[in-house]
C-alpha cells in the first residue's frame, strides 16, 4: 500500500520527519507532495523551488520516500497518482478538528481514505510557523528541524542576522 503525505512543508519539521519515518516503515511507497493550503496564501517563507530542494535532501535516505508537487484538489491529485492513502501527521488534539473535517471533505468528493500518525509528543509544540518565528529571532531550531531545513533557515535569515549583530554592536560602541 502507499501513501501521499500532503502539507505545505515551509519547511520541514522533525515532527514532519516523525511521521514520515514511521510511515515510511508501514507503507511500500510514500510520496511527499507539497500542496497549496489556501489559508497559507502569500505567506510562505520558502519559494515552492526551495522547499522541494530542502524536502529532496531531506528524505534522500529514505529508500522508499520520493518528493513531488501538485497545485490542484488532493484528491485530484490522489486519482491521477493512483496512490491509496492520505497520511496526515496528528501532534495534538487542536489538531484534530481541522484534519477531521479535511478528511471528511476528501472522502465526501473523492472518496479517499485518510490515516494519521501521531507524532511523537516531544515533536507536539513543533510547527513550521513556530521555527519560522524562532529562526527569525536567531534563535536555535537546530533540534526542531531536519539539518536541511537549518541551513537553508540560516541563509534565508543571513541578511537578518548581520544587520541585527551590526545594530546590536552599534548600540554597544
Ligand atoms: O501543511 P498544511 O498546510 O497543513 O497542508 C494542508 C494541505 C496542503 C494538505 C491542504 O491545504 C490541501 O490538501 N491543499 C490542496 C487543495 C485541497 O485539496 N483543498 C481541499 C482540502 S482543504
Amino acid at each position: 500500500m502507499n501513501a501521499v503525505f500532503p502539507g505545505s512543508f515551509d519547511p520541514i519539521t522533525s515532527g514532519h520527519m516523525d511521521v514520515l519515518t514511521r510511515a515510511s516503515r508501514i507503507f511500500d511507497h510514500v510520496t511527499v507532495t507539497v500542496m497549496h493550503n489556501a489559508r497559507k496564501q502569500g505567506k510562505h517563507l520558502f519559494t515552492l523551488d526551495e522547499r522541494l530542494a530542502i524536502l529532496h535532501e531531506a528524505t534522500a535516505h529514505f529508500g522508499n520516500v520520493s518528493v513531488d508537487t501538485f497545485g490542484g484538489l488532493l484528491v485530484d491529485y490522489m486519482a491521477q497518482q493512483q496512490q491509496g492513502l492520505i497520511l496526515r501527521g496528528l501532534r495534538a488534539v487542536s489538531d484534530y478538528e481541522y484534519e477531521l473535517q479535511i478528511a471528511h471533505l476528501n472522502r465526501q468528493i473523492g472518496e479517499v481514505e485518510t490515516v494519521f500518525i501521531m507524532a511523537a509528543t516531544r515533536w507536539s509544540f513543533v510547527s513550521s510557523t513556530m521555527v519560522r518565528e524562532i529562526a527569525s529571532y536567531g534563535g536555535d531550531i537546530s533540534e526542531m528541524v531536519p539539518r536541511a531545513s537549518a541551513s537553508a533557515l540560516r541563509r534565508k535569515f543571513a541578511d537578518v542576522y548581520a544587520a541585527r549583530e551590526a545594530g546590536q554592536a552599534a548600540e554597544v560602541e
